[in-house]
């Protein structure tokens, strides 16, 4: 990474935090595999919920890209660690950038950060709305029980 990048980009690029998986078959678990078509860099981001708090317990991440990719996910699981839900979905990329100074042309590098965290955040609600849902061969057998009755 050239020199002529904030100290803070370089920090989160040399020493990323929280580099790593979840298992993604847990149900307290969300997450979001995100891309930028611009230049296909990848970022995988996961959350681990608090059932009870909403809040989030756990958090890592994987990115295949940029310097300035990997340090925008870097920072953003600093950030949202311990964050309930709502204020994690309420993150900007904006922020991200003036966080790290990321130049103009690195735009793009933290918006995959916030879809990124937005992603797993959907990931998990969607996770557990299935699991409250009522169990669908439940209700048609009783439907059919019924309708032989
Ligand atoms: Fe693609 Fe940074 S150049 S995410």
């Amino acid at each position: 990474l050239s020199r002529s990048y904030h100290e803070k980009v370089i920090d989160h690029y040399e020493r990323p935090r929280n580099v790593g998986s979840l298992p993604r078959t847990d149900s307290d678990v969300g997450t979001g595999l995100v891309g930028a078509p611009a230049c296909g860099d990848v970022m995988k981001l996961q959350i681990r919920v608090d059932e009870r708090t909403n809040k989030i317990v756990d958090v890592k991440f994987k990115t295949f890209g940029c310097g300035s990719a990997i340090a925008s996910s870097s920072y953003m699981t600093e950030r949202v660690r311990g964050m309930s839900l709502d204020e994690a979905s309420k993150i900007k990329n904006t922020e991200i950038a003036k966080e790290l100074s990321l130049p103009p042309v690195k735009l793009h590098c933290s918006m995959l950060a916030e879809d990124a965290i937005k992603s797993a955040i959907k990931d998990y609600k969607s996770k557990r709305s299935a699991l409250s849902a009522p169990n669908v061969n439940n209700i048609s057998q009783q439907s059919s029980t019924q309708a032989t009755a």
